[in-house]
């Protein structure tokens, strides 16, 4: 008996999947790999191949890419602990890691620190990777515009709502190199977004297109925006009055209401682009006009990410999305692959959200693959033999299923036949036995034939085939 003074702490012997991720059960499973299968299909004629990154990577590559002030990085960073370890250092040197945010301890007297030498943390998105893998690996060397595309999984701790997921999927491709300066190719990523989101059965989505201009552009702009907002700074969230000062940009992204009312009554045009920019721009308009596809100019649309430079573009889907209504999104980023220690290769490219996209598409009945056929065996010594045919017929391709232990009823096998939508129930009983054959039953139309053995596998794959 154990003793009733001694309290037991009750663990709980059952999980819950964490919040903001979902599981992709079975019979949604078939529906992903289409999506899946197209997007191979259709990028690889667009001449992309595929890159599998790590789903981590250095936490500083997302810093220095996105921008320190960006919402992913600011507020939604999913950092991968490692152990820290102690390792000699001088005090400029135990500043220099405490500024990078990685020193966990310093003791003078033995000039030692505990620092996470990695710090890590899951992929908020995939152009970051992709561009770390790029210049990592010499791809500049070997062509001079790299088309890359990559499907999984991305992780951003975000406040979980419809649409919005801490573990979200996305398609992605980039356009990398020094031949990827070119308005036809920012054209030609904008019409494979639609193309893609398309052939995934969506339609009535709106392409919105803005250009942020090059890096000066881009100065010039704020400094207009900042204008702009000047005397409506008392209005602003106290979010958006430290946006105002550290990257004025992300004011426009704000989701408070009164500054988004604000925003929504300022004008704007292209009036920050160089003519320069302003021509390549004007180019981009025209050729995915060329492609017959209908752009939307947004002026106020300026992306989440600090990495961009000229094009930026959205595809929204409205409707079923609610608040959370991009399906995809993209844009040029001219400066990063240099920024992450590169060649000077321009870069164009798009990601589109899986989870949105079936949101989208809105409920869908997918029935599970039906089997071919579904084995009855009555009796041990039946179920042994029944157990080598099904094996034979699996091994010819034809999709075939048991159940997994001798001695079930006829009328409990029928039962799990019919579950599985089996085409075909072949059944092995004591006289079957003797004969060497199985019964052949159509489902669908209750004909039944007796068929020997050794022509069991031809008999069924004429018939399923
Ligand atoms: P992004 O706009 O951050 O851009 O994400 C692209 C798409 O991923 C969104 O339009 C949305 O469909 C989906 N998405 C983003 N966050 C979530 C979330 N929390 N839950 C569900 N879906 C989400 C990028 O990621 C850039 N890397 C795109 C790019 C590629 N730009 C140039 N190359």
């Amino acid at each position: 008996m154990p003793c009733p003074c001694i309290f037991v702490t009750r663990m709980t012997n059952s999980f819950s999947i964490p919040r903001g991720t979902s599981d992709i059960l079975p019979l949604a499973t078939p529906l992903w790999s289409q999506i899946e299968l197209k997007a191979r299909d259709i990028l690889s004629i667009y001449g992309y191949s595929e890159i599998r990154t790590p789903i981590y990577e250095d936490i500083n590559l997302f810093k220095r890419s996105m921008g320190q002030t960006s919402d992913v990085v600011n507020k939604q960073l999913l950092e991968v602990m490692s152990n820290p370890t102690w390792i000699a250092m001088t005090p400029q040197e135990a500043k220099h890691y405490q500024d990078q945010g990685v020193l966990k301890g310093y003791d003078p007297a033995k000039s030692v620190g505990l620092v996470n030498e990695s710090a890590y943390a899951l992929r908020p998105e995939g152009t970051a990777s992709v561009v770390r893998s790029y210049v990592e690996n010499r791809m500049d060397a070997r062509e001079s515009l790299s088309k890359l595309f990559y499907i999984g999984p991305m992780f951003r701790g975000e406040r979980p709502q419809k649409g919005r997921l801490r573990q979200f999927h996305q398609i992605g491709i980039e356009a990398i190199g020094v031949d990827s300066g070119s308005p036809y190719l920012d054209a030609e990523v904008i019409g494979i977004g639609v193309r893609l989101l398309q052939e995934f059965g969506l339609s009535g989505f709106k392409v919105k297109i803005n250009s942020l201009g090059t890096k000066d552009d881009k100065e010039n702009f704020s400094r207009i925006l900042r204008e702009r907002l000047k005397s409506k700074l008392s209005h602003l969230c106290e979010d958006c009055v430290s946006r105002f000062e550290r990257n004025v940009f992300r004011v426009l992204d704000c989701k408070n209401t009164d500054c988004q009312k604000i925003v929504d009554s300022l004008e704007f045009d292209d009036q920050h682009l160089s003519a320069e920019s302003r021509a390549y721009f004007n180019q981009v308009k025209e050729s995915v006009a060329s492609l017959s596809i209908a752009c939307e100019y947004s002026p106020k649309l300026v992306r989440g990410l600090d990495y961009y430079t000229h094009t930026v573009f959205e595809f929204e889907g409205g409707g079923a999305l609610g608040s959370q209504d991009a399906l995809g999104a993209g844009g040029r980023y001219n400066g990063l692959v240099q920024e992450l220690g590169g060649p000077a290769a321009d870069a164009v490219g798009l990601a589109l959200g899986i989870e949105r996209i079936l949101l989208s598409l809105g409920p869908k009945e997918i029935s599970g693959k039906a089997l071919n056929a579904f084995m009855v065996a009555l009796g041990e010594t039946a179920y042994k033999r029944a157990f080598v045919i099904v094996d034979f017929l699996r091994k010819s391709g034809i999709s075939c299923d048991m159940a997994h232990k001798p001695g079930g009823s006829m009328k409990s096998q029928m039962r799990q036949a019919d579950k599985k939508g089996a085409g075909y129930v072949l059944i092995l009983g004591e006289d079957e036995e003797k004969s060497h054959s199985v019964v052949v039953k159509n489902m669908s139309t209750g004909d039944q034939e007796l068929v020997g053995w050794d022509e069991v596998v031809d008999f069924l794959g004429r018939k399923v085939k």
